[in-house]
């Protein structure tokens, strides 16, 4: 994780461009953030622990600048204080880095032997040694990175400023996100476009193991063997709007409120290509989808519609698991990696694994050419726009709307006339979807009321069957995760093999019924809890809204297509973390210990 920055211009305005990029990455990391720059007297370097506010409050932005670097911290290496963060100097170098050193132990040993005397804990101080020591033995910055790369393992975007030079900022990438931004008289480096889309939106993507030298008005990219190469330039299709708050409190409430139109732009670009993107499903016996966190959960969900309406076996691996364990795979087995970031490092990986095992694979993936996107024979993209909220909501919503096209397209070839019955009228009911989803959002008080009933409880539990399990299981990480309420999901059946005995008068329990199949045996597991004492929360659709006793609130959902009801059933427990996250004080949009993008394994 991590975010950098560096601005190299003829406007004397670097240290805005810094902290205005900082403050775009800071969903990537807020341990710990810092700034060099060249003024009048030189290098500065400034850092402090914790936010970039606290950072930007000790800045004098009457210092003039033509260059400079960023860096916002996710701590790795090395406790999150100002010695730690970023930016490191050692001799002539000073560098930023988001990214792991692997082999930084064996390293400093070496340097230390050198001479080198090491202050930080972390792997980046040894990168900035390795790279002086490199540039001193040639002194020539070309074939010290060449070097450089070829002895540092593992991966790596930085930004270099040198002592002998500040006429050029150097950048390297490696298995890290790095972008080039490129303006008039000016040019840039980010670990995303939106952290520079305020001075331009054009921009190069480097790859791995290449470098650039870069001045106000060229850039030099060079391969890993040094030699020079050219890249095309890109135009970021965004807008500076979807990297704001649009007058919402919070990013993650604005995300929440642009899922129907995350639907609608999704599908408009599915349903206008005639889903001829989509990889051809009869080739493959099974499907695999390899993800993390939320993305696996959308994952769980599209295991639940593919199997049912599509009849193909799904297997669902944690991608952190999957790199590690004995695999089953041939090139019967399609991959589908998901993913909103495109940069997560175990599911990068596990794609990774895959082809060399000879496995065809796809990715679901929010962002542009990023490193997933480059990878994966077949790209499928979400078109969420920048999720900027460290929990997710909308690319959620967009991967499992299109494990639910996948669904229908695989159930479309398959003939099986029950099947297709069920989800009949699909294409128009997905057209219609977004409507649905908006007067949900638009009548949000309910789920303030119950937010207001069980924010100041110990714990709370999400019980349900089948797909409505899948539900539980992102329900409870949103609510975890952005207001540090103890939660957890079970299959409601599995309840009574143990942990019904932290079932007590007043325990919040969530219990999701809407699959019809299997709604019944759902309501005897929350019959059980409510006869201990539990207060249930019972969240149903109309068609199988039933009265009772069993519940303490009930939320009834409007009936759509069953390929489309996770997105409207998933709208309610975004909305309750959210209610709750807010009662409890929380930073709802950048929660405690987490970051968005999980470059480290
Ligand atoms: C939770 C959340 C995470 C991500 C996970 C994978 O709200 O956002 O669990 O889903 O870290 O990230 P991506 O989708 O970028 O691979």
């Amino acid at each position: 994780m991590c975010g950098i920055v560096g601005y190299i211009g003829k406007d004397k305005k670097a240290l805005n461009v810094l902290i205005d990029g900082l403050e775009h990455l800071e969903y990537r990391g807020y341990d710990s953030a810092g700034i060099a720059f060249i003024s009048k007297d030189g290098l500065n370097i400034q850092k402090e622990k914790g936010r970039i506010s606290n950072l930007k409050e000790k800045i004098n932005f009457n210092n003039e600048s033509n260059l400079g670097i960023g860096h916002t911290r996710w701590a790795t290496h090395g406790e999150a204080n100002k010695v730690n963060s970023h930016p490191h100097k050692c001799g002539k170098l000073t560098i930023v880095h988001n990214g792991i050193i692997e082999n930084y132990i064996e390293l400093k040993e070496k340097l230390k032997e050198l001479g080198y005397k090491l202050k930080s804990d972390t792997d980046t101080e040894v990168a900035c040694a390795l790279l002086d020591y490199l540039y001193n033995k040639y002194n020539d910055m070309n074939l010290a990175i060449k070097d450089f790369e070829e002895i540092a393992k593992g991966a790596y975007a930085i930004g270099i400023i040198c002592d002998d030079d500040y006429d050029n900022l150097y950048a390297i990438k490696k298995n890290s996100p790095l972008i080039i931004g490129i303006g008039n008289n000016e040019n840039f480096i980010a670990s995303d476009v939106p952290a520079i889309l305020e001075y331009t939106s054009k921009y190069i993507v480097l790859e791995d193991g290449e470098f650039a030298k870069i001045t106000s008005n060229d850039i030099k990219i060079f391969d890993k063997n040094a030699d020079n190469i050219n890249h095309d330039i890109k135009e970021f299709d965004g807008s500076k709007e979807d990297i704001g708050k649009n007058g919402y409190n919070h990013y993650m409430l604005k995300e929440i409120h642009e899922q129907p139109e995350v639907i609608k732009k999704t599908a408009n670009h599915y349903l206008e290509n005639n889903f001829n993107e989509l990889p051809d499903f009869s080739k493959y016996k099974k499907i695999t989808i390899v993800a993390c966190g939320s993305a696996m959960h959308a994952g769980l969900v599209g295991k639940n519609l593919i199997e049912k309406y599509g009849n193909i076996p799904v297997e669902i691996e944690i991608a952190s698991e999957f790199r590690y364990k004995k695999l089953f795979l041939d090139k019967d087995t399609l991959v589908i990696a998901i993913s909103q970031s495109g940069e997560t490092a175990d599911t990068l990986e596990a794609i990774k694994i895959a082809k060399e095992n000879g496995c065809d694979t796809a990715g679901i993936i929010n962002v542009k050419e990023s490193s997933i996107a480059r990878n994966v024979d077949t790209i499928l993209y979400t078109y969420a726009g920048p999720e900027i909220a460290v929990a997710t909501t909308k690319a959620y919503s967009a991967q499992v709307e299109l494990l639910s096209i996948i669904a229908y397209n695989i159930a479309k070839s398959s003939n099986d006339i029950n099947k297709l019955t069920e989800i009949n009228n699909f294409l128009d009911d997905l057209r219609k979807l977004p409507i649905v989803m908006q007067e949900i959002l638009n009548n949000t008080d309910k789920y303030k009321d119950i937010a207001n009933n069980i924010y100041d409880k110990n714990d709370i539990f999400f019980i349900g069957r089948g797909i409505d399990y899948a539900l539980c299981m992102e329900g409870s990480l949103k609510l975890k995760e952005i207001s540090y309420l103890h939660s957890e999901a079970y299959a409601a059946g599995e309840l009574k093999h143990g942990t019904i005995s932290l079932i007590d008068k007043g325990v919040p329990v969530i219990g999701i019924a809407t699959d019809d199949a299997i709604c019944d045996k759902t309501i005897s597991n929350i019959k059980e809890v409510k006869s201990r004492g539990a207060n249930v929360i019972y969240l149903t659709t109309a068609s199988l809204n039933k009265d009772g006793d069993f519940y303490n609130e009930k939320i009834v959902l409007p009936i759509v297509n069953p390929l489309l009801q996770p997105l409207v059933n998933i709208l309610p427990l975004q909305l309750i973390a959210y209610e709750v996250a807010k009662k409890r004080g929380c930073n709802i949009d950048k929660p405690k210990n987490l970051a968005k993008s999980v470059t480290v394994e």
